[in-house]
Order: C-alpha cells, then sequence, then structure tokens
C-alpha cells in the first residue's frame, strides 16, 4: 500500500510539473513515505532525515508521509526541527495544497486525519511496472489486532466502489499490464461498510476476472477469520485469480492468538486450511509470524514452530515482536528477552528455507508458466509462476509481458531455475 502511495504522489507532484530525479542531491523536494509496523522501520528513517539535518544550509525541502506521520503528528518536528511538512496516509490528495502552503509561508505544515475519503485519482500513479499494478480496494482495518499500529494509523476500513476499481483494472488492460495486486489491510472485508452496493470481495473478483488482457489477479492481505468459501471457490473457479493465498496465522498457541485478539483458534485456522486445500487442491499459502510476543512460552512458540512444519507455507515473513505505542500490547510487559527473540526468529527462519527449498525442488523437471516481469542485473529474463515463485532463464526482452512456459532444471534458495520452452516450428503439411 505504501508503493501504490508513493506511486500516487510521484503523480500528482508530476501534475503540478515537478520531474522525479534518483540522486538525492538533485532533489528540490525529499518525501519519505515512513512505515510505523515495527520500531526499526521508524528508528532507519528517523535517523536518516536526522542526518539531513546536520548536512547543509542549502537543504531541499523535507516531507513526513505514511504511517509515522499519522502515528507521531507534531512530534516529528519536534524530534526533527528541519521536516517541513507532515502528511498523513488519508491526505494524500493534499500533498500540493500543503506544499503551496509551505512555500508560502514558509511554516511547517501538519496535515493527519483520522478518516480516509476515497477521493484519490488512481490514474494518476506513475507506475515503474509496465507489466504488474497495485490496486487500491480497501483502506484501513477494523481488525485491532492488539500489537498492531494500523488501525490507529490508517484508520477505519473504507472501500472503494467496485465500478471505479473495474474502470482502473480496464485503463490498467488497455495500457498494457498483465497482473495486478488488489490491495488492502484486510481485502476480505471488501464491502462490508457498503452493505447497500451489495458487492463482497468475491463479487469483485467475479467482476474483475471478465476484464480482457488481464491475466493474473493476486491480492494482498487476507485476514483468516474473512476468508469465506465463496472466495475459496472463486480462486478454484475464475482463471485470472493466482493459486497463492496470503494467510497469516501470526501464532500458533490459541492463547497468544487470543492475546493478540485474531479472533481464530488454532483449531479453526487449520480446519479452515483444510476445507480450502479441499476446495483449490494444490493452493500455495503464505504466513505473517510474530515471535515473542509478551508472555509467549518456548512451548507456546514450539506450537507456532510445528504448525509452520504442519502447513508448509511456501512464503512466510517472520517478525520480533516489536512493542509499538498507542496499541494495547504496549500497555503489557515486553517481557521476552531480545536474545530469545532473536532464537525464535531465527529457528523459524531455517525451517522455513528448509521447506521452501524442499517445495522449490518439486517443480524441477517440469514445465510451468511464467509471466515475464523484466531482464536482472546479468541479462536474464525474470518472472513469477502463478503460486509466486521467482523464475530466472535466458530470452529476450520481446518477451517481457508475456506467459511462457518455462523448464525448471534448478533451483538455489530464493528461485527457480529454467530453460525456455521452444514452441515448436510450424508444420506445414
Ligand atoms: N511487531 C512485530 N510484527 C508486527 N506486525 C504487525 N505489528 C507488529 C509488531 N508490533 C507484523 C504482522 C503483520 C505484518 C504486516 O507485520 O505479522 O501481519
Ligand atoms: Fe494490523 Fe492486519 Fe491485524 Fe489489521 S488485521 S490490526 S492490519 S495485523
Amino acid at each position: 500500500m505504501n508503493e501504490l502511495d508513493s506511486e500516487l504522489m510521484i503523480g500528482a507532484l508530476e501534475n503540478r510539473g515537478m520531474k522525479r530525479v534518483r540522486e538525492e542531491e538533485d532533489a528540490d523536494l525529499l518525501l519519505f513515505n515512513t512505515c510505523s509496523i515495527r520500531d526499526l522501520a521508524e528508528r532507519k528513517v528517523m535517523g536518516k532525515i536526522g542526518q539531513l539535518g546536520r548536512a547543509s544550509k542549502n537543504r531541499p525541502l523535507i516531507g513526513v508521509t505514511g504511517c509515522m506521520a499519522n502515528a507521531k503528528k507534531e512530534r516529528i518536528f519536534r524530534k526533527l526541527p528541519h521536516v517541513d511538512f507532515v502528511l498523513g496516509t488519508n491526505n494524500i490528495t493534499d500533498l500540493n495544497s500543503v506544499l503551496d502552503e509551505v512555500l508560502e509561508t514558509g511554516k511547517q505544515t501538519l496535515k493527519t486525519d483520522m478518516h480516509f475519503e476515497e477521493n484519490l485519482n488512481y490514474m494518476d500513479a506513475v507506475r515503474d511496472d509496465p507489466v504488474k499494478a497495485f490496486v487500491s480496494i480497501i483502506r484501513g482495518c477494523d481488525k485491532y489486532c492488539t500489537y498492531c499500529v494500523v488501525p490507529y494509523t490508517r484508520g477505519k476500513e473504507v472501500s472503494r466502489p467496485p465500478e471505479d476499481i473495474e474502470s482502473e483494472v480496464k485503463k490498467l488492460a488497455s495500457s498494457g499490464y498483465k497482473e495486478i495486486t488488489l490491495l488492502g489491510q484486510n481485502v476480505n472485508s471488501y464491502g462490508h461498510d457498503q452493505p447497500k452496493w451489495n458487492e463482497l470481495f468475491h463479487d469483485l473478483l467475479y467482476r474483475l476476472d471478465k476484464i480482457d488482457g488481464i491475466e493474473r489477479i493476486r491480492f494482498m492481505t487476507s485476514h483468516p477469520c474473512d476468508i469465506t468459501v465463496e472466495l475459496m471457490e472463486a480462486i478454484r473457479d475464475l482463471p485470472s485469480l493466482c493459486e497463492f493465498v496470503h494467510f497469516p496465522i501470526q501464532a500458533g498457541s490459541s492463547r497468544i492468538l487470543r492475546k493478540m485478539n485474531r479472533r481464530y483458534t488454532l483449531e479453526s485456522y487449520l480446519e479452515k486450511v483444510e476445507l480450502f486445500r479441499k476446495i483449490v487442491p494444490g493452493v500455495s499459502l503464505g504466513t505473517d509470524i510474530i515471535v515473542g510476543f509478551p508472555t509467549e512460552t518456548e512451548e507456546e512458540f514450539q506450537m507456532t514452530y510445528d504448525v509452520f512444519k504442519q502447513i508448509r507455507y511456501s512464503v512466510a515473513f517472520i517478525f520480533a515482536y516489536s512493542a509499538r505505542k498507542g496499541t494495547p500490547a504496549y500497555r503489557w510487559k515486553d517481557d521476552i528477552p531480545e536474545e530469545v527473540k532473536n532464537d525464535r526468529l531465527h529457528r523459524l527462519m531455517d525451517l522455513h528455507q528448509e521447506i521452501a527449498k524442499e517445495d522449490m525442488e518439486t517443480f524441477i523437471g517440469s514445465p510451468t508458466q511464467v509471466l515475464v516481469e523484466s531482464k536482472n542485473k546479468n541479462g536474464q529474463l525474470k518472472g513469477r509462476t502463478r503460486c509466486w515463485k521467482k523464475v530466472i532463464f535466458s530470452g529476450t526482452e520481446d518477451l517481457i509481458g508475456t506467459l511462457q512456459s518455462v523448464d525448471i532444471t534448478g533451483c538455489n534458495h530464493q528461485t527457480l531455475l529454467g530453460e525456455l520452452v521452444k514452441k515448436p516450428a510450424l508444420q506445414i503439411v
């Protein structure tokens, strides 16, 4: 979502005649589109902006956008007095007026609304990628997991009208885009805030699947308790919908899940996975996991480890718990020592690597469908399978944006290696 927001801000600035530059020294304005999800993300950006304050007199204007803007508001000016403006996640449309105000008055300006108005012009987004595009369908989150800052930085769920989404996707298709990723903090809640539309997430998928030219639809991210049978059936039945779903478990112990306010138990999660695999055999699952949540015991961590081994996620983002100010969990003692968190993190990462390697090896020896996305530094083509595995192979640049059959011949830890399946020459009989 942050990436798409950056693309929208670049578009808004280009509309006023500014040009994007790649080198910091060439910039008149530096925008930091920030993330607050973990402390490290915030510390990194604070450190970077801090250095700029010491640098020179003729420094560019500095704007802080994204979740940190909503989380810290005017405290950013107090810590970093050389920041010119702070603009929250729900105020992207105000970027140019805030910039005008700063230019006119020379005063520090802050705009951080809690509520999102669906008034963004998504066609302004300046996308670097010519093949894949992010499409926002719902913003905000009403789930209130006790560790998570997102409901406080992005606000309540607001769905985007289905007709707007459809018309954006049609435009993307006619500009040559082949893959879209539907975005939301919880895409499965789509439409619940607008009962009069009578259109839920799976209905939207049926609508978008019909659009010619879009070969693949993905979505990010899901909350397990809102994944419905209708969604599973859509994945089974709609040709463009990829068989890879991010299904974040966060923890394997029902006690920890309750403390996290995740609204499911280990048992109900496993039942859903079983049903999913029955409806869509071979569906590939991804997850997010937090280790070292307050009071997590070694036995409880072991439950997370065991469930990972049982489900064999193909993609996993594993994090050490980071206490976030303003969340319910912040009031509890962050009682798991950093060494223990790190140890759990690495044990789980090792298991993930092992499983990912075994999973990759099952692809060797057969052809797989790849959407060719780009050329890498070594001049090889790079693309992904429907289940999101990266594939590298030799071929010519004109294949970018096409679907190809690639024989998988090997793999290294994160990537499948292959050879283009040669199409038979036309036979004249
Ligand atoms: N500490 C660690 N990880 C977190 N996440 C969200 N909040 C925190 C936190 N306070 C992780 C969750 C979420 C992902 C985007 O980031 O796993 O799914
Ligand atoms: Fe955060 Fe996701 Fe929970 Fe929403 S559902 S509070 S974004 S972890």
